[in-house]
């Protein structure tokens, strides 16, 4: 049983007759129909004027980036967020970018106290980097799958009006927050300038990421890819199985959802785990060892042996993560398992 993520999932056998079946051209030039035909398709849904395809949610959130914030100028993103900690530090290598890393509320969350003061004082004053974009994070990965509330979002879109910075949405999960608000995705999407979700994550195409926004600024990602090597010759054999993604796979993340909501209320049975199932939002759990019991590191070796591969999110939190290929029959085993682990190591200690 795989909990590691929600990108090993593997295509469905329509993704894969859709690869067969896909009407190919070069996307360099802008023929590939099957491309064409998914980014229109990505930017009806999430209401923008215009998408790019793009091979990752690195290279999405790196070009938005790129396309948005001057050299010499700051990003201001979560100190927990995927853009700031995972994504190799890609602004500032290719773009003389600096990221002022903004505390992160365990709700996912950056006040607007705390983005603030990432403003300097005196913006004539020429010894500070300007701030040029805000960055959020919806669903937000390491503080356990957290929907950003859309009154939030509206807060700090306001925030930047005010401040006359766009917002770069990292949206690699936006279907599982819009799921979990019970919302169309273009409500939360209406407080973002851009927004980059991911086609591999639960929505579970094998590649692939979409940025949205306006023309002018799609316009400058496409240019962006392409110096960044992420201009594809026939890839519409990545767009088709794409397109069945968001036509078959939107709706049931609400499964995933139930699914993490259960295995949560099952591993807070078991002593020794450290969980409050209410904070399970979307398709991420995230637990505690008591490291009494055991170290994360002996729990994540125990558990592996038993048939369950789980990872680490830092600070020794266990994230498990629902997708596609888990069966409720597989939480209700991995719950039995995780409790035998358990038991059987407080025995021996
Ligand atoms: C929140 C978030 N943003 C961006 C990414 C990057 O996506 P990719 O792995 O396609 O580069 C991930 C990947 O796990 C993610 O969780």
């Amino acid at each position: 049983m795989n909990f590691l993520s929600d990108t090993i999932t593997l295509p469905s056998e329509d993704m894969m007759n859709s690869i067969m079946n896909a009407h190919l051209g070069d996307d360099v030039y802008g023929n590939d129909a099957t491309v064409n035909e998914l980014e229109k398709l990505a930017a009806e849904l999430t209401g923008k004027e215009s998408s790019c395809f793009m091979p990752s949610g690195t290279m999405a959130n790196l070009a938005s980036i790129l396309a948005h914030s001057p050299r010499g100028s700051k990003v201001l993103a979560g100190d927990e967020s995927d853009i700031y900690i995972f994504e190799a530090g890609g602004a500032s290598v290719c773009g003389g970018i600096m990221y002022e890393p903004i505390y992160t509320q365990p709700n996912g969350q950056l006040s607007i106290e705390s983005l603030e003061q990432a403003f300097p004082f005196d913006e004539e004053d020429p010894q500070f980097a300007l701030p040029s974009l805000i960055c959020l994070e919806n669903s937000h990965n390491r503080m356990g799958g957290k929907v950003l509330p859309l009154s939030y979002l509206e807060e700090v879109y306001k925030f930047s009006c005010d401040k006359e910075i766009p917002i770069h949405m990292d949206g690699a999960r936006i279907f599982n927050a819009a799921e979990a608000l019970g919302v169309n995705v273009k409500e939360i999407t209406q407080y973002a300038d851009s927004l980059q979700f991911c086609l591999s994550k639960g929505l579970s195409a094998p590649i692939g990421s979409i940025v949205a926004g306006t023309k002018n600024h799609i316009d400058k990602v496409r240019r962006i890819r392409k110096m960044l090597g992420g201009g594809m010759r026939q890839v519409g054999i990545m767009a088709a199985p794409a397109i069945v993604a968001l036509k078959n796979n939107i709706d049931r993340l609400g499964e995933d959802h139930q699914k993490a909501k259960k295995l949560a209320f099952g591993l807070e049975k078991i002593p020794g785990i450290h969980i409050d199932p209410s904070e399970v939002e979307t398709n991420i759990v995230l637990f505690k060892v008591d490291p009494s019991v055991m170290t994360w590191e002996q729990f994540l070796k125990l558990t592996e042996g038993q048939g369950i591969t789980l990872s680490e999110m830092g600070y020794g939190r266990i994230r498990a993560v629902i997708h596609r290929h888990i069966t409720s029959s597989d939480v209700d085993k991995a719950i039995e398992i995780i409790q035998d682990v358990m038991v059987q190591k407080s025995h021996i200690s």
